[in-house]
């Protein structure tokens, strides 16, 4: 062998690891740090303002069109003190209609931002709300029907931060981008000149817009450098429709202090977290021993999901400890959980999720013949029944007529003269969704439980209900995990049934319904979703 040439196989060989060790350090630290979100307190007037605008992100090396609230992508963390009575100026610059929805808060529906509470392009909508609710970790997006899942993807999405005494009391890490660190995971995919290809086409219909590519913070891969010791990570899953399950790449363990509306009664030391989307949980990380690791986030089994390069553990974000040590602690009580009230006498309400079984049916063929059997999350192998009716749905020219289920189609539907509308093939109770006419009426003030089924379909339904933080009591058929029993807004159906106790304390008008819908943000732009009155 030429001594060039083999010089220029080591190279080849061990390019990385030739390198004098001063050099990989620089390489690492190439990966772009962080990025916080600022945090936004309300004026000593008790104002906000926050502007809706368009403006450009670079991805992947190239510019995109995306959309911010203050910023060109995402938004501030807005911080609000229980009691605190604030005014938020909502000026849409936008050339298009949106809303501000306050997902997890407990405000009246004229404040909360639903489909109906449009803010046209060029103009401001004010609201005001003082939170009566606990410390949590919540998010405000857009709620245009038809229009949120895009406008999620084109970027707007942002945090708020609730803080009341005993949360304070608890000596939590508290300092901002720091050892208390906001994460905001979402799942993208680019066109080939590298704007964000959002499609809302029968297959997202039916199984939802996924991406390719995962940010944190609007960053792909970063990595953040906190104290060593305790690190609090505030967890938002804002894809439109991937679920996550978070992990760590050395498999060192986690402490989860809260979920959607509020900490938990005790620390749950969980080594896997699955998130739906649209879900909030705080976690305590222990980094004392300085070591770098990678927040991960694991293969899930959810249709279109189970691509490259979400078929392998895939990182979120670098987490590597300075030498200089955090300060915040994890008590081992947190806040206590009132204990679940009597459920006899409660008026109960039956919410039945229902996809269309052509559309259930023409999204899969559509997904399968895009990305072939590895979207499929497995269904189509082994015996089961399910597997059964999706092979049957899949392989035999009747196949109109049966869903994924193998469930037969609904007799009026079963009509060759009414085509398949996918904008409302989603559905729940029989009905796709329908802005002027709520589905019910509920009393202030007393507890009710909710059944939410999707029995009939096989795909995941991440359920979400405004204007209350719930309890679970049973989610999808089995009781909720130690660390799912805490306040929620958001609870898991997949071919099941799941129950859950809500209560609502503000009025909420026709004209300004709270609604109760699928997360997954295209099966709700497709019609799963209703609106139903308080007071
Ligand atoms: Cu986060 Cu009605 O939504
Ligand atoms: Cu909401
Ligand atoms: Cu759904």
């Amino acid at each position: 062998m030429h001594r060039r040439t083999f010089l220029q196989y080591v190279l080849a060989l061990g390019a990385i690891h030739a390198l004098p060790t001063w050099c990989r350090t620089t390489l690492a630290a190439d990966r772009p740090a962080l990025p916080i979100p600022n945090l936004l307190q309300a004026d000593a007037a008790g104002k906000v303002l926050l502007r809706i605008q368009q403006g450009q992100t670079i991805f992947k090396g190239k510019p995109a069109k995306t959309f911010g609230y203050n910023s060109n992508l995402l938004g501030p963390a807005l911080k609000f003190r229980q009691d605190q009575q604030v005014t938020i100026a909502l000026q849409n610059g936008l050339q298009t209609p949106t809303t501000v929805h306050w997902h997890g808060l407990e405000i009246p529906g004229v404040a909360d931002g639903g489909p109906q509470s449009i803010i046209g392009p060029g103009t401001t909508r004010e609201v005001k709300f003082a939170l009566k609710q606990q410390a949590a970790t919540c998010w405000y997006h857009p709620h245009v029907h038809g229009q949120t899942g895009r406008q999620v993807a084109m970027g707007l999405a942002g945090l708020v931060i609730i803080e009341d005494s005993p949360s304070s009391a608890l000596k939590l890490p508290n300092q901002w981008g720091k050892d208390d660190v906001p994460l905001v995971i979402q799942d993208k995919r680019f066109t080939a000149t590298g704007e964000i290809d959002y499609r809302l086409e029968i297959m997202q219909a039916a199984v939802g817009w996924f991406g390719d590519t995962l940010l944190c913070n609007g960053v792909e891969y970063p990595r953040h450098t906190p104290p060593r010791g305790w690190l609090r990570l505030r967890l938002l899953n804002g894809c439109n429709a991937r679920s996550l399950n978070l992990s760590t790449s050395d498999n060192r363990p986690f402490y989860v202090i809260a979920s959607d509306g509020g900490l938990l009664p005790e620390p749950v030391k969980l080594m896997k977290l699955p998130m739906l989307s649209g879900e909030r949980f705080e976690i305590m990380v222990d980094t004392s021993d300085g070591k770098a690791f990678d927040l991960v986030t694991l293969p899930v089994r959810q249709m279109g999901m189970t691509l490259s390069p979400f078929d392998r553990s895939c990182p979120v974000v670098r987490i590597e400890p300075l030498q200089q040590t955090a300060t915040g602690t994890l008590p081992d009580a947190l806040i206590p959980l009132p204990p679940l009230p009597s459920l006899t006498g409660l008026t109960t309400r039956s919410l039945q999720l229902q996809m269309d079984p052509r559309l259930d049916h023409q999204g899969m063929q559509e997904l399968m013949r895009t990305y072939g059997s590895q979207a499929m999350a497995g269904m189509m192998m082994g015996g089961g029944g399910m597997q059964h009716g999706m092979q049957q749905g899949m392989n035999s020219e009747k196949s109109g007529m049966t869903g994924m289920s193998g469930m037969p189609m609904p007799a009026g539907e079963h009509n060759e003269q009414k085509p398949l509308d996918f904008h409302t093939g989603n559905r729940i109770n029989g009905k796709a969704f329908d802005m002027n006419h709520p589905s019910f009426h509920v009393p202030l003030n007393r507890y009710e439980r909710w059944i939410i089924s999707s029995e009939g379909d096989m795909m995941l339904h991440p359920f979400h209900i405004h204007g209350t933080q719930f309890r679970i009591l049973s989610e999808n058929g089995k009781p909720p995990a130690p660390h799912r029993q805490g306040w929620k807004d958001m609870v898991w159906v997949e071919g099941s049934r799941s129950e859950v106790l809500v209560y609502f304390r503000y009025e909420a008008p026709a004209t300004n319904t709270y609604m109760a819908h699928c997360h997954l943000l295209e099966h709700e732009d497709t019609g799963m979703m209703l609106g139903f009155t308080t007071g």
